[in-house]
């Protein structure tokens, strides 16, 4: 079922499996790069308060589903909404700051020389005012001690999954109600990757955040989303709790190493 991705799930499937009300909808959504196509119509839906993680094989187009939500690909058809409004043509700022969409940046996206808490205040480079992301920063703080503890080090004496906390939390100074985050175990030692899994559940339990997630560590990924989604070449195979998923032989066969 996983080579035919022709007959992937219905749209009312996904809505039913989302749990609620759509908070982010995609539509038939078609974008790649350029004149390259590589989506080639995604449904998807995700309800206030829960997550789903996208898997799938290397070059499926996982993380192009993402930066085509926050807006980093070129919309060749389709709509994404938020809360009902279109919001396929809008900047990936006005998501931010208009949507409460945030993107999760990695990839040594911490500025090393700067402070923990200067690092944490460019979350808020699109307030109004500079003290509004200084009041958002001290909410931070007060929830991540590990943060606060070191707020005056430069950002280069963090470890590993610091250095991840704090690229979530500076997502987290806007407020945002959906987090996208790209592969948030990728280049953790083991030790941390539980660390930042606990941290994105009690940010989606706790603050009621709704996350979508890709992770290449299908496992962890499955096991921290209410819903599962497999990419297979631009399309959606298949769709099933996270749970259900994990369980499924030829899922496990192909992408948790069973
Ligand atoms: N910035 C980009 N410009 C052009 N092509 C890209 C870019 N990013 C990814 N691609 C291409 O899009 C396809 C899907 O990539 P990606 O979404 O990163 O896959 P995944 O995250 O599932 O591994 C790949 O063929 C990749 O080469
Ligand atoms: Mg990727």
């Amino acid at each position: 079922m996983l080579a035919v991705p022709d007959s992937g799930p219905s749209r009312e499937e996904l809505r039913l499996l989302a749990g609620g009300e759509p908070l982010l909808s995609l539509e038939r959504l078609r974008a790649g790069y350029g004149r390259m196509e590589i989506l080639h119509g995604i449904d998807l839906v995700v309800a206030p308060g829960r997550s789903l993680c996208l898997i799938g094989p290397n070059g499926a187009g996982k993380s192009t589903v993402l930066h085509s939500i926050y807006g980093f690909t070129r919309i060749l058809e389709g709509t994404i909404r938020v809360a009902g409004e279109d919001v396929t043509r809008i900047s990936p700022n006005q998501k931010l700051r208009r949507s409460g969409v945030a993107y999760v940046l990695q990839d040594n996206s911490v500025f090393p020389d700067m402070t923990v808490e200067e690092n944490l205040w460019m979350g808020g480079y699109l307030m109004d005012r500079p003290q509004q992301a200084k009041e958002a920063a001290e909410r931070v703080f007060a929830k991540y001690k590990r943060l606060a503890d070191r707020r005056r080090q430069p950002a280069r004496v963090l470890s590993g999954g610091e250095r991840r906390l704090l690229e979530i939390s500076r997502a987290l100074v806007m407020d945002p109600k959906v987090l996208l985050v790209d592969e948030p175990s990728i280049g953790l030692e083991p030790r941390y990757i539980d660390m930042v899994f606990e941290i994105l559940t009690d940010l989606q339990r706790q603050e009621g955040k709704s996350i979508v997630m890709v992770e290449q560590n299908a496992k962890k990924g499955l096991e921290f989303a209410d819903v599962g989604y497999v990419l297979v070449a631009g399309k959606v195979a298949r769709a099933a709790t996270g749970r259900e998923l994990l369980e499924d032989p030829e899922v496990g066969r192909l992408f948790l190493g069973g």
